[in-house]
């Protein structure tokens, strides 16, 4: 088992990694404090873990369940006030720990729920995805979606304890597995150069799940979320960074309606444009450009965006998102392979260069 802390003072936590720990009860009872416990999970999640997570903890806990539907789509304030009157009707009082069984969208709505439930009680993520297991559950971001906007609703609120089962990626379905696996990528052109590399040569093991390399590369992972989060928990500064693609990746994700294009997927789409613009400004070599397109392309992810949308849309879209600062538009660019930099100083005419040859180029891929 692989262990570290993110460093947030008095509310630091661990993170644990390993292969079947989702059965090791003790790093349970050395996060839960009182004797009630409600598992929150999904019914595509329920039916492979939760069981078996009942029974080990009802040795020593009162355990009630939660078990939402599955999406994006009932991430709502509906579905999480369910949440809530799970636990009021089965009488949960401030010493209770939520335990979040599942993907980022069971974290990040049991982890609001904690936050809020009696003004805040501990819990514990247990992620299931790869996407929640590098990027989700650490970091304290929980919360739902409003109609008007993704995430709009929430707070920061950080766990107990992180417990990253790599063995529940077993059951996940390889699209996922690739979709989390364009925010692994993002943490070594970020920063952590020596990381890209190992990637290269490691990318077809991890996607076949050896897990001595999965293990490998959601440590690294975790690490870098947990320094960026260690030094801006709250998003004034270089937690910024963690958006790489993800301003391009969002006009995609609502163009094409959300769960079309994976977050994933388009946060790979996302991350070749703001590489390539990076090449524009003379930041990176054209190696360092194929390099990265190469590597998505081993993580099975898309790296030209969909074809029909135009700059226009792009435009507009981004335009919306909520990293426009007074009115100029910031991006994450990169300042070299492993070192990204946030800013609204780019070249307009570079940046239409990058998503017209892009768009293009997907044209063209479609015609042929
Ligand atoms: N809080 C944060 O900092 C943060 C960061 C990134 C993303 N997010 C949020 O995370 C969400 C996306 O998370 P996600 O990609 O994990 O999606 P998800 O939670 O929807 O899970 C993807 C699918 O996989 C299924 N699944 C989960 N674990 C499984 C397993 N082990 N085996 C089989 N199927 C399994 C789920 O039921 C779901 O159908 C979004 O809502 C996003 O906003 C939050
Ligand atoms: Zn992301």
């Amino acid at each position: 088992m692989r262990t570290l802390t993110v460093d947030l003072g008095d509310r630091s936590y661990p993170i644990f990694i390993g292969y079947g720990i989702r059965q090791q009860k003790a790093l349970f009872d050395d996060a839960i404090h009182g004797k009630q416990v409600m598992i929150v999970t999904n019914d595509t999640i329920a039916p492979l873990y939760l069981d078996a997570m009942v029974s080990m903890l009802s040795a020593d806990y009162k355990v009630d369940t939660c078990v939402l539907p599955d999406g994006e789509v009932f991430k709502t304030l509906e579905i999480y006030g369910n949440i809530l009157t799970a636990l009021l009707e089965a009488k949960h009082n401030r010493t209770t720990t939520v335990i979040a069984l599942g993907g980022g969208v069971v974290g990040d709505m049991a982890g609001f729920a904690a936050a809020t439930y009696q003004r805040g009680v501990p819990f514990i993520q247990v992620p299931t995805t790869l996407l929640s297991q590098v990027d989700s559950s650490v970091g304290g971001k929980t919360g739902v979606n409003h109609p008007l906007g993704k995430n709009m609703i929430g707070a920061f609120y950080q766990p107990q304890a992180v417990i990253i089962d790599t063995e529940t990626l077993l059951s996940l379905p390889q699209r996922e597995l690739s979709a989390g696996m364009a925010e692994v990528i993002k943490y070594g052109l970020i920063c952590d150069a020596p990381f890209f590399d190992w990637l290269e040569q490691e990318m077809p093991a991890l996607m076949s799940l050896d897990n001595d390399k999965i293990s490998d590369a959601i440590y690294q992972s975790c690490l870098a979320k947990a320094k960026v989060v260690a030094q801006d928990e709250r998003e004034g500064g270089i937690r910024a960074i963690l958006n790489l693609g993800h301003t391009f990746g969002h006009a995609i994700e609502t163009e094409m309606g959300y769960g079309n294009w994976l977050h994933g997927e388009a946060v790979a789409a996302g991350s070749v444009l703001a590489i390539d613009l990076s090449w524009r400004m003379g930041n990176l070599t054209e190696q360092d450009v194929s390099r990265s397109v190469a590597l998505f392309q081993a993580a099975k992810l898309p790296v030209l965006p969909p074809q029909t949308m135009t700059l226009e849309s792009f435009v507009e879209r981004m335009a919306l998102d909520k990293k426009v600062l007074d009115g100029s538009l910031r991006l994450v660019l990169l300042a070299s392979l492993g070192d990204a930099i946030v800013t609204s100083d780019f070249p307009m005419e570079d940046f239409n260069d990058s998503l017209s040859d892009a768009l293009e180029a997907s044209k063209q891929a479609h015609i042929v």
